[in-house]
């Protein structure tokens, strides 16, 4: 018997049931494209292009033009002289200059190359290197999109022309009192840091921070027993949690038995990519803050807010900023380790990847408005197929009447 073999050569050990299972073999993770992948003729990229997305902050809209990427389109955003907001396709119909170059005048972006002049809705109205003044300019359009201003941000819509619904009005945005006014923030009110006002993008798939708008769950383990309660201590309390289709979207109920009696809070989502959170600060009633979830392209994302807060109070978003401060640090001053200790919803969202191996998932009882949301996402995009119209585009959806709330008993 040949007692030196190779360890090539020694037989196979039959592994009991406790150690089968290792990772060898394991076939890499498949993304979901179907729900994630945004860009023009992409299924989710249909279903994004029926609904009207902010785009930008008014008072930020001028006559320097802005390059914006928005469903994987690069666009460019001015307004012109007459007070009238425009968004392009960045490359000129021409020869394709970028018209972030472009000089804006009082009836359009002339582009720096041949100074073609492009009105906000892609008109070509000068060409003043063609006979006359470009005699044959009404065969050429820049690629344009529609733009409406509501709340303090321009909200665009990128769809089909023919299927372009009313942009919606939120009740809770409306009719302000006099000590009252709209904030409007570009980077998440609370996303946990990960980006700034320079940078605000985030890495990752729109969908994994939609989905965590309907995991409940995270508030107690992510925000209380990990990085010390960063809410208010009432929300450490492990919730009973119901989720629930309401209008054109998903919504829960989560409900606290705390100290000083019962806490229900209703947090909700509306199709596609809208999110109203109760103010973390547990004031009670009404949410009073909308913010999209806009899709940058399929990898990245950034979010729009606006929230009605009473006059002159210091902008929500660094409020919020501090309230998550660990030892007096901001998620900006913290060094890695910091996070590591103490990480946060970029974290948590960041990690799952640019966008997540779906197919590598076990979702659990916890994730029921995980799943309902992706089933009522997937019911839109396989609508549009089938040449229907995608809930919440129709008439009824345009008054948006908030549920979401902070309820004591
Ligand atoms: S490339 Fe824009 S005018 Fe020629
Ligand atoms: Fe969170």
């Amino acid at each position: 018997m040949n007692d030196t073999a190779s360890p090539r050569q020694q037989p196979i050990v039959f592994l009991g049931k406790r150690q089968q299972g290792g990772g060898y073999g394991k076939q890499p993770g498949r993304s979901d494209d179907f729900l994630t992948l945004v860009e023009p003729g992409t299924p989710c990229g249909e279903l994004m292009r029926r609904y009207w997305h902010p785009v930008g902050i008014s008072a930020k809209v001028t006559s320097d033009p802005a390059k914006v990427r928005i469903l994987g389109e690069d666009l460019i955003l001015f307004r012109d002289g007459k007070g009238r907001a425009g968004l392009l396709h960045e490359h000129c119909a021409h020869r394709g200059s970028s018209l972030y170059y472009g000089k804006v005048e009082d009836d359009g972006i002339r582009c720096c190359y041949h100074g073609w002049l492009f009105a906000v809705d892609g008109a070509c109205v000068e060409q003043p290197c063609e006979p006359g003044g470009g005699q044959h300019r009404d065969k050429c359009r820049q690629p344009w999109y529609p733009v409406e201003e509501r709340y303090g941000l321009v909200f665009a819509y990128m769809g089909p022309l023919d299927a372009m619904p009313p942009l919606p009005h939120y009740d809770v945005l409306e009719e302000l009192g006099p000590d009252e006014e709209l904030q409007q923030e570009d980077k998440s009110f609370y996303i946990g840091g990960g980006t700034t006002a320079e940078n605000p993008v985030a890495p990752y798939s729109w969908l994994q921070n939609f989905e965590n708008v309907m995991d409940p769950f995270h508030v107690v383990i992510l925000h209380s027993r990990f990085s010390g309660v960063q809410f208010r201590q009432q929300m450490a309390v492990m919730p009973n949690v119901e989720w629930e289709l309401c209008d054109h979207g998903v919504m829960y109920r989560s409900v606290r038995k705390t100290e000083s009696g019962v806490l229900t809070r209703i947090t909700q989502t509306l199709l596609p990519n809208v999110r109203i959170v109760p103010s973390i600060e547990l004031t009670p009633g009404k949410g009073r803050e909308v913010a999209w979830l806009v899709p940058v392209d399929s990898h990245h994302h950034r979010s729009f807010g606006v929230a009605r807060v009473p006059k002159n109070e210091e902008p929500l978003y660094s409020r919020r900023s501090r309230m998550a401060t660990h030892e007096g640090k901001t998620w900006w001053e913290m060094s890695e380790q910091e996070h590591k200790q103490f990480p946060d919803d970029y974290e948590a969202q960041s990690s799952q990847g640019s966008i997540p191996a779906h197919s590598d998932e076990h979702l659990a009882t916890s994730d029921k408005g995980v799943v309902m949301l992706r089933r009522l996402l997937t019911r839109q995009i396989r609508a549009i197929q089938e040449g229907a119209v995608p809930e919440g585009t129709g008439p009824e959806s345009q008054r948006v009447i908030v549920r979401a709330g902070n309820y004591f008993e």
